[in-house]
C-alpha cells in the first residue's frame, strides 16, 4: 500500500493537478503520426515489437542507419534490412498513467529498441511484466539530440511492444515473458499480450489496460525509392526504376564508385562524419542524391521531415491538438510551471508529444534558458477550443501595448496572454503575373493568431492583389537609342548605343520593363573626348578623377605620368573641307583611322594625346574668320611615339615627318573602315595634313642634346616641368594662323569699307 502510494506520488506529485477544464472535450488517448521503414511484403497492419518514427526521426534512422554507404557491404543486393518501403501510422496512444514506468514525455514509458521482433535488451521485458503493455518514446532535443542530425525541435523515436516481445520472430510459441500476478485477471492468458488493442468496439481505446495501449487508426505506404528521387536518377538515358537498378546503372559520376572492379552506385555516404556533424567532420565530403545531402544542415534536417510528410499528404497532428489530452495535466514534468521565469511549461510539439518548452519575454527570464527547449505554441495558454495554464499565465516584461508580432521576444510575450492588438498580416508583393504590359501581382493576406483572438474584421481586410507591369519586356534588337557618353576621359574609350525596350503600350515605366529580359549587343564605338587632354595621360575616369593609365613612354607614378622611354611628341594638322569633329562618327573614327595612316605612311606606332578641332582661342574671336578661310577647317593632333634608343629616337624624327602627302591620301579610306561611311555621312574629300610641331624628349632627369640623351647640360628646364614647351609651340603656331585668318577676314571686309586703321 506504502509502495503503491509512492508510485502514484511520483506520477501526481503535491496534488497540484489542475482540473480538466469543463468546456475542453478532450480524448483519453493520444493521436499521432507515425512512420515506419519496411521491407516490401512485410505485414504492416498490425505493427508490433517494433520502432517506429515521428518523420524528422525516421529520416534520421534512414540516413544514419540505413543508405549511408560507409561500413555496408558494397555487393549488398538491397538496401540495409532490404528497406525499401516507408509507412504512416494515424495511431492512438494510452498508456497506464498511474504506472511509474510512464515517466517519459509525460504520457510514455522509455523507448525499448527491437530486432527482429525481440528486443534489443531481454532485461527490458521486465517493464513490461511489471506495467503492462507501454508505448516508449526517445526525444532527441535540440540543438544536438543526435550529434549526426541537429535539428532546432526535438523528435522522437517511439517503441510499440507486441505479444512476447523478449522471443525473436518465429520463436514466439514458448518461454514468453508473463505479467507480474494480479496485473490480469487469472482467467486470461498471462503471456505479455502487446499493446495493440483488439477490440470489437473501437470508441474508447485504447484504454491502457495490458494489451490495450495503442490502436491503429490508418496506415498508408509508400515507395521509398520515389519519395527520396531515386526514381527520377538517370540510368543511362532513362530513369532508374529502382535501387538496385540506380546501385548498378546510375549515369553520375559522383555517385559512382568502384569496389572489386565492379562499378556501383552510392544513395548516400559522409565519411568524415559517420559520427558527429562537429568536431573534425568536413563539409565538403557529403556526397548522394539530393535528398539525402546536408545531414549537418539543421534546416535541410528540417526540410526532409517536411518531404516525407508531403509524402503523405502533409502532416495532419495540428487537427488533433484541441483533442488530444492537455499537457498541463502532466506531473511532475509538466504542472509546476514558474510563470515569472517563463519556464516549466509543456506544450504538445508538431509531433504530438508533450514537450517542455520556455515563454521569452517574461519578467524574470531563466538564465541561463533551458538549453534544450524550443519556444511554446503561440496558442498553448490561450487556444479557444484547449486553454490550458489557466491559474498560471506568463508574466509578461512588456506593457503589451502595441501590435500583436511574434518578432521580438517582449512582443512575443504578449501574444501568448492575449494582450496586443492584432490586425491583419500582409507578405510582401509577389512578382507580377505578366512577363510585359499590364499584369497583376498578389500577396498573402492573412489573419493571424485567430486561435487565440478569433476571426479578423473583414471590413478592413487589406487588398491582395494589385495592378503590375511585366519586367521581361524584349529589348529591340535592330533600334537603338542616344550614344553614351565616353567611358574614358582622358581617350582611348568606347561609347556604346542604348538599348529600346520595347512595350505594347510604350513602356510607362521605361527600361525598367525590360529589366529582367536578356540584353542583345548594343554597337559601341570607339570615342576620344576632344580637347581635354590632360598631359600624357591616357586613361582616366569619365566623370574627372586621378589618371588610372599612361601613354606610351610615361608610367603612372601617383596619379601622374612620368616619361621614363625616349619619346617623340609631334602635332599635325589635318586639313579638309567639311572636316568637323562635331559630326560624331567622324570623331569615333577619327583617331584609330589616324593612328592606321600614320603607321601605313611613315611605319610609326603612336598614341594620340590630344585632338582638337577648332583652337580653343579661335573659337573665342573668331568664329566668323574662321568661317570666312574658304570651306577648309582643321583638326589638330597630338601624338606620341617611343624611341628604343638614341638612334631610334632620331629616326622617329626623320621618319613622323616623312610620307605626310601619302597618309592624307589613305587617311579618307582609313576613316571608312572605322565606320564612317556613306550610311553616317562622314566623307572627306582631298584630305592636307601638315606637321606643325617636333620635339624629342628624353626620360626624365636627361636632355636631348641633338643626337642623344645625356645629363642635362646648362640653362634646360628642369626635369619633369609642367607644361611641355612643344605645346607652347603649338599654340604660338595657332595664335599666328588665327591672326593670319582674322587679317584674311578683314582684308575681305576692309576693301569695302576703306577703313584706314584696321589696314595699320
Ligand atoms: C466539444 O464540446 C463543445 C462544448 O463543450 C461542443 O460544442 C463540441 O461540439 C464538442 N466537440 C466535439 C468534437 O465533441
Ligand atoms: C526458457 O528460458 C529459460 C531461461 O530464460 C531457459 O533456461 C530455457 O532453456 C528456455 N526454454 C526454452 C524452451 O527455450
Ligand atoms: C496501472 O498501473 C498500476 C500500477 O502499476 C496498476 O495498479 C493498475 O492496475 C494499472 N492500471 C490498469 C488500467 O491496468
Ligand atoms: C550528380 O550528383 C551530385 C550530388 O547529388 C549533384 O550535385 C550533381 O548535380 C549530379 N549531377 C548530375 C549531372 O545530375
Ligand atoms: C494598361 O493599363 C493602363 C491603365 O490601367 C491602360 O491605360 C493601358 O491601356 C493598358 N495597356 C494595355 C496594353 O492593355
Ligand atoms: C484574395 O482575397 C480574396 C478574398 O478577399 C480571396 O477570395 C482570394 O482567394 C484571394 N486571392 C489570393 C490570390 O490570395
Ligand atoms: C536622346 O537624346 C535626346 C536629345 O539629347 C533626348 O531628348 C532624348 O531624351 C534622349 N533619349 C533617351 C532615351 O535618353
Ligand atoms: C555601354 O556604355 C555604358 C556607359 O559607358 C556602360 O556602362 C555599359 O557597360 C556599356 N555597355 C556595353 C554593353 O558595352
Ligand atoms: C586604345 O584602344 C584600342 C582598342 O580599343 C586598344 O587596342 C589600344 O591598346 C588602346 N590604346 C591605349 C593607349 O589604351
Ligand atoms: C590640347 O590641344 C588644345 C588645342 O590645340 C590646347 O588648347 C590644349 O592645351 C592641349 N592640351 C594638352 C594637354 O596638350
Ligand atoms: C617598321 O618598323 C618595324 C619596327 O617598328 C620594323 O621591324 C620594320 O622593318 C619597319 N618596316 C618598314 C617597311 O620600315
Ligand atoms: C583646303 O585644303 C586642301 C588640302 O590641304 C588644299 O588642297 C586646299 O587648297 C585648301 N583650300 C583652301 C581654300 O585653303
Amino acid at each position: 500500500m506504502r509502495a503503491l502510494a509512492a508510485l502514484v506520488s511520483l506520477a501526481w506529485p503535491l496534488g497540484a493537478v489542475p482540473a480538466l477544464d469543463a468546456t475542453a472535450n478532450s480524448t483519453k488517448y493520444t493521436v499521432l503520426e507515425m512512420y515506419a521503414a519496411a521491407k516490401s511484403g512485410d505485414d504492416v497492419s498490425s505493427p508490433g515489437n517494433v520502432d517506429l518514427f515521428d518523420a524528422a526521426g525516421l529520416a534520421k534512422y534512414l540516413v544514419t542507419e540505413v543508405v549511408v554507404e560507409t561500413g555496408k557491404a558494397a555487393e549488398r543486393p538491397t538496401r540495409d534490412k532490404g528497406i525499401d518501403t516507408i509507412v504512416k501510422y494515424r495511431i492512438r496512444v494510452r498508456n497506464n498513467m498511474s504506472s511509474s514506468d510512464v515517466n517519459v514525455q509525460a504520457e510514455f514509458s522509455k523507448y525499448v529498441p527491437f530486432e527482429n521482433g525481440a528486443l534489443v535488451t531481454p532485461a527490458d521485458a521486465e517493464m513490461f511484466a511489471r506495467s503492462g503493455d507501454l508505448v516508449g518514446v526517445q526525444s532527441y532535443h535540440p540543438p544536438h539530440g543526435d550529434v549526426r542530425y541537429p535539428l532546432q525541435r526535438t523528435f522522437y523515436w517511439f517503441s510499440l511492444n507486441g505479444p512476447c516481445p523478449n522471443q525473436p520472430d518465429g520463436q514466439k510459441s514458448s518461454n514468453c515473458t508473463t505479467y507480474q500476478p494480479g496485473l490480469v485477471p487469472k482467467k486470461k492468458s498471462q503471456v505479455v499480450a502487446g499493446g495493440l488493442c483488439k477490440r470489437f468496439f473501437t470508441k474508447n481505446i485504447p484504454d491502457g489496460t495490458p494489451g490495450c495501449s495503442y490502436y491503429i487508426e490508418k496506415v498508408e505506404t509508400a515507395k521509398l525509392d520515389s519519395v527520396v528521387g531515386i526514381t527520377d536518377q538517370d540510368c543511362g538515358g532513362r530513369k532508374c526504376a529502382d535501387w538496385g537498378d540506380f546501385r548498378s546503372h546510375c549515369s553520375n559520376a559522383t555517385l559512382s564508385f568502384t569496389y572489386s572492379g565492379v562499378k556501383y552506385c552510392k544513395e548516400y555516404d559522409f565519411p568524415d562524419c559517420i559520427s558527429s556533424c562537429q568536431d573534425a567532420c568536413k563539409p565538403q565530403n557529403e556526397v548522394g542524391i539530393p535528398f539525402w545531402t546536408g545531414r549537418c544542415d539543421p534546416a535541410r534536417n528540417e526540410e526532409r521531415a517536411a518531404m516525407i510528410e508531403k509524402a503523405f499528404g502533409g502532416s495532419q497532428t495540428d487537427s488533433y491538438y484541441t483533442t488530444n489530452p492537455r499537457c498541463d495535466q502532466y506531473g511532475p514534468m509538466c504542472n509546476k510551471p514558474v510563470p515569472d521565469a517563463g519556464v516549466a511549461y509543456c506544450h504538445r510539439d508538431a509531433s504530438g508529444v508533450c514537450d517542455a518548452c520556455y515563454v521569452p519575454g517574461t519578467t524574470h527570464p531563466a538564465s541561463p534558458r533551458p538549453p534544450s527547449q524550443v519556444a511554446c505554441r503561440y496558442d498553448l495558454f490561450l487556444n479557444k477550443k484547449l486553454p490550458q495554464y489557466k491559474d498560471f499565465l506568463p508574466k509578461c516584461a512588456s506593457s503589451c501595448s502595441g501590435a500583436c508580432s511574434l518578432s521580438s521576444e517582449s512582443a512575443a510575450c504578449c501574444v501568448y496572454i492575449g494582450k496586443c492588438k492584432r490586425t491583419w498580416q500582409q507578405e510582401d508583393w509577389g512578382s507580377c503575373d505578366a512577363d510585359c504590359g499590364n499584369g497583376t501581382r498578389y500577396r498573402k493576406v492573412s489573419c493571424p493568431f485567430e486561435d487565440i483572438f478569433g476571426p479578423c474584421d473583414e471590413s478592413t481586410r487589406p487588398a491582395n492583389s494589385t495592378d503590375c507591369r511585366g519586367d521581361t519586356c524584349p529589348w529591340s534588337k535592330d533600334h537603338f537609342g542616344n550614344w553614351s557618353e565616353c567611358d574614358n576621359g582622358c581617350g582611348n574609350g568606347t561609347a556604346n548605343q542604348s538599348l529600346i525596350c520595347q512595350c505594347p503600350d510604350d513602356c510607362p515605366l521605361g527600361d525598367k520593363e525590360c529589366e529582367k529580359s536578356p540584353k542583345p549587343p548594343q554597337p559601341s564605338r570607339p570615342c576620344f573626348p576632344q580637347g581635354k587632354a590632360q598631359g600624357f595621360c591616357s586613361e582616366c575616369p569619365a566623370e574627372g578623377g586621378d589618371c588610372t593609365k599612361c601613354a606610351k613612354g610615361f608610367d603612372l607614378q601617383d596619379t601622374s605620368c612620368r616619361r621614363s622611354k625616349r619619346v617623340a611628341l609631334a602635332t599635325y594638322q589635318v586639313e579638309a573641307p567639311g572636316l568637323s569633329l562635331k559630326s560624331e562618327w567622324l570623331a569615333s573614327a577619327f583617331v584609330p583611322a589616324f593612328k592606321d595612316a600614320l603607321l601605313g605612311a611613315t611605319n610609326v606606332s603612336v598614341d594620340v594625346l590630344n585632338l582638337t578641332d577648332s583652337p580653343a582661342v579661335a573659337s573665342l574671336l573668331a568664329a566668323r574668320a574662321l568661317r570666312a578661310l574658304a570651306d577648309n577647317s582643321s583638326v589638330y593632333v597630338a601624338v606620341a611615339a617611343e624611341g628604343e634608343d638614341d638612334e631610334d629616337l632620331a629616326q622617329l624624327k626623320t621618319k613622323m615627318a616623312n610620307n605626310l602627302d601619302q597618309m592624307a591620301k589613305s587617311l579618307p579610306q582609313a576613316l571608312a573602315q572605322h565606320g564612317c561611311t556613306p550610311d553616317h555621312s562622314c566623307q572627306l574629300g582631298t584630305v592636307g595634313v601638315s606637321l606643325l610641331r617636333e620635339e624629342q624628349m628624353c626620360p626624365e632627369g636627361q636632355a636631348w642634346n641633338g643626337n642623344s640623351c645625356g645629363m642635362p647640360g646648362p640653362g634646360p628646364k628642369p626635369p619633369g616641368s609642367g607644361f611641355p614647351t612643344w605645346a607652347i609651340g603649338v599654340i604660338v603656331v595657332l595664335i599666328l594662323l588665327l591672326v593670319a585668318a582674322v587679317v584674311a577676314w578683314t582684308c575681305g571686309t576692309c576693301k569695302r569699307n576703306q577703313d584706314p586703321r584696321l589696314l595699320a
